[in-house]
Order: structure tokens, then sequence, then C-alpha cells
């Protein structure tokens, strides 16, 4: 075991390690994936405009032009994942396309996130303004209606200037979407290639478990200090709660009190928070 273990709080595990080596190790039981890749891309050219595309020569620095595989999701299946969401680019489409389509899902989407900011120029080809995402779910993974915005197959979103010094940030307004669909409340996400953990940010706005995995010790330090914020921040932010027929604002911490004793969390849409005495609930509306 080469890997180091970050706990922020109960539900925050991040790893510091190569993430197969430490999935192997620790066989979280993973609900849901989220998979943010290095692409195996060329680099290389952008003609005329090269200058104004300085973040290829970044990701090249970062080393996150060379490889790409798709073993963790393999053995994220066998520890029993439902739910699997990965990010590619078209150069990874057939490799993709594969496992989404060899029986290992119930159903998938293929879907899009098209960058309200991208360079505004094509060079002799189609403009890369979209980075596509895949979900695929087993069955077993309950996929609700959700409002029609986050259904649409296309994300709109423009891609934060990086304030975290790693090329390829995800905006969280993306990933709390992602996050939205490919899991519900409590359930357990794991993001084998964390970066600077924008994943992690969103799960934790929401409520999700989160195990995130990064093997680079600049970008784990980032995740490490982000996480620790939007944890922080979280245990602060008091959500609105019909108690015994009574309204409340609480914390995440005077609900779990409640909860000790013998409080049922009836419903965990922030609107529709119910919290009553007794009785069996399991209910979420995620
Ligand atoms: C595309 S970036 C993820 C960026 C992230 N979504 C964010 O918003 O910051 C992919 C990350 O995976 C990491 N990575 C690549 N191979 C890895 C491996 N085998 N184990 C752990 N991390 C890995 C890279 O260092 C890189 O930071």
């Amino acid at each position: 075991m080469t890997f180091e273990h970050v706990k922020i709080g109960n539900d925050i595990d991040l790893y510091f390690g190569d993430n197969l080596e430490v999935m192997r190790s620790v066989k979280p039981p993973i609900d849901t994936l989220i998979a943010d890749h290095p692409y195996k891309m060329n680099t290389s050219g952008g003609g005329k405009f090269r200058a104004e595309r300085s973040n290829l020569e970044d990701i090249t620095a970062a080393g996150l032009d060379g490889h790409f595989d798709i073993e963790v999701y393999h053995y994220a299946m066998k520890l029993g994942c439902l739910s699997l969401v990965c990010f590619f680019n078209w150069q990874q489409e057939a490799t993709i396309s594969a496992f989404f389509n060899h029986g290992h899902f119930f159903r998938n989407s293929l879907n899009f996130w098209d960058k309200t900011n991208a360079s505004p120029m094509c060079n002799g080809a189609y403009q890369s303004h979209v980075e596509y995402f895949r979900h695929g779910w087993r069955e077993g993974f309950r996929m609700k209606n959700r409002p029609l915005g986050d259904m649409k197959k296309v994300f709109t979103s423009a891609n934060g200037k990086s304030e975290f010094d790693h090329p390829t940030v995800k905006p969280i307004d993306l990933m709390c979407k992602i996050v939205r669909n490919a899991s519900h409340r409590g359930q357990l996400v794991i993001d084998p290639y964390m970066g600077t953990g924008s994943t992690g940010v969103a799960c934790v706005q929401l409520g999700r478990r989160f195990v995130g995995i990064e093997h680079n010790r600049k970008f784990f330090d980032i995740a490490v200090g982000r996480l620790t914020e939007a944890f922080e921040a979280q245990q602060n932010e008091k959500q609105f709660y019909y108690i015994d027929g009574c309204d409340r604002w609480l914390t995440p911490i005077e609900v779990r009190s409640y909860k000790k004793f013998d409080y049922k969390l009836m419903s965990e849409d922030p609107d529709h928070n119910t919290i009553y005495r007794g009785g069996v609930s399991n209910a979420s509306s995620e």
C-alpha cells in the first residue's frame, strides 16, 4: 500500500495514489462512478490560432494527454457500481461506445457539455465547443423524473477560468447536474480521476458521500482544501424542515441529532424536508 488517506467529516474520503491500486485495497461500496479522465489526444497543431489555445500546453505539461484506459470502470462494476458517468472526446468515442453498448447497462445516454466560452475558431474543422459525457445505469438504479432542464442532453455552461491551477477543472453547475442525475442522496460517489475535486464539491453540496482519488500531489492538495471548505460551508448551511408539523431551519448537525432521538427524515428534497417521530421511512425525492 503506497497511498495516503485524508478523511473530512464522516462522508468524504480522499486518497493520494493510483486509482486502481486504491480501489483494489479499499474496495469502497460504490453506488456511482463519475470519471473525468485524461484523454489520449493530439495537442499539437492549432495553426495560426495556437497562441489562443495555451491550455493545450498546460494539458501536455500536466501529462493529461498521454493515456486513456477504462479498467477502473470494470473494477467499479465488480464493486457494485450501478450508475456510471464518464467524459471523453472523439478520439475515445469507439472505446466508450463499445463499453456502454456491451450489455453492462440497462439504459445509457450520450450527453454534451456545450461550452459557451469556447474559442471562436475552427481552424479548418468543426469548432471544438462541446465535450461528451455518457451516463449508463444498471437495473437497480432508480432514474427518477427530474425537472426537464436537468434531463436535457445538452448542458450549457461556461468553461470556468481555472482558479485552481489545473488545466481541465470542470464547472460546479455542470457537476451538480451530473451528480443529481447519476446518484441519490446518501449514496457513495467515487471519482477516480479527482483532479482538484469538482465532483466532490458537488457531492458535498448535494448530500452524497464521496471518495476521490488523485495521483498528482499538487492537485490532491488543492482538492483537500476545496473539499474541506465545501464541507465546512455545508455544516453551517441551514435547510428548511417541518418537524412534527412546525417549521424550523436546521443545520445538518441538528438534523443528525434529531435522527438520534428516533426521528425519521421523510423527504430529502430541500423544499419539502419533513422530520417526524417514529414510523418507517427511507423515502428520498432524489
Ligand atoms: C481531467 S483531470 C480531472 C479534473 C477534475 N475533474 C477537476 O475538475 O479538477 C484528470 C485527473 O486524473 C489524474 N489521474 C490520471 N491518472 C490517474 C491515476 N491512475 N490515478 C489517480 N489519478 C489519476 C490526473 O492527475 C488529473 O488530475
